[in-house]
């Protein structure tokens, strides 16, 4: 924390409970700043202020991040008035500045981080990086050479330019084909329309890596955990390919 907030949106921030809520408790008594009760909730605290709320202490984390392993169903949103959001799952680990680092189709599963961190998602998401995501899908019919040579050149997906070179690695070519893919930007249902354009359809869609960072095969669906110190590294050491 560079800059010193006011005491009542610190504990907001941090989850404790809601800005009304905080307000009352510094007013009640309930919260110290070194030590010294502190009844004014515009009171400016510091990296270095030790605050305590009914005796607890609480420390201040600025940006937190999160991978999630989306299940099919829920949207990568922030608020939906239809369906529950990617959000919705962290229960009492969200906090209110969180998002999503792009988007997955709400019937797609796999990774996605969720953060606070607008730099890092800018970085992540701008399409000057390139910064590559791996889908793994189930595709109905046989998926061919022929495609992956189409997919390496460039394939036009109906847009002004055809899409980036892309991998794709043929796991299983039968009347219902596995693949990976590796692509480089993240245009709208962009797996999805790269196989329509070679007249097949994706039937399962899950994405398995982006930026470097992998998703944690112990993540059921729906399941989520803090990304580790060097898994926050790899993706501000990642700039796309
Ligand atoms: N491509 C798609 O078609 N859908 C997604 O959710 C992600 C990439």
């Amino acid at each position: 924390m560079n800059e010193r907030l006011r005491l009542d949106k610190y504990l907001s921030d941090m989850n404790i409970g809601t800005r009304s809520e905080t307000k009352a408790w510094i007013r009640q008594g309930k919260v110290t700043v070194n030590s010294e009760p502190c009844l004014k909730p515009e009171t400016k605290v510091g990296p270095d202020d030790e605050i305590t709320v009914n005796g607890q202490k609480i420390s201040y984390e600025k940006y937190v991040y999160y991978m999630l392993n989306k299940p099919a169903g829920v949207v990568s949103a922030t608020e939906d008035k239809r369906f529950r959001t990617v959000l919705d799952l962290l229960g009492t680990d969200r906090r209110k500045d969180m998002f999503p680092v792009g988007r997955l189709d709400r019937d797609t599963e796999g990774l996605l981080i969720l953060t606070n961190d607008g730099d890092l998602a800018h970085r992540l998401l701008s399409p000057k990086n390139e910064v590559e995501k791996v889908y793994y899908a189930r595709v109905k019919g046989k998926v061919t050479r022929e495609d992956a040579d189409a997919f390496r050149a460039g394939i036009s997906i109906g847009e002004d330019k055809p899409c980036l070179p892309a991998r794709l690695d043929i796991i299983i070519s039968d009347d219902v084909s596995e693949i990976n893919l590796t692509i480089y930007e993240g245009k709208y249902h962009q797996v999805k329309r790269m196989f329509g354009a070679v007249g097949k359809e994706v039937i399962y869609l899950k994405r398995i890596a982006m930026g470097g960072l992998a998703l944690d095969p112990l993540l059921k669906p729906g399941e989520y955990r803090r990304l580790t110190k060097e898994e926050i590294n790899i993706l501000n050491t990642r700039r796309g390919s």
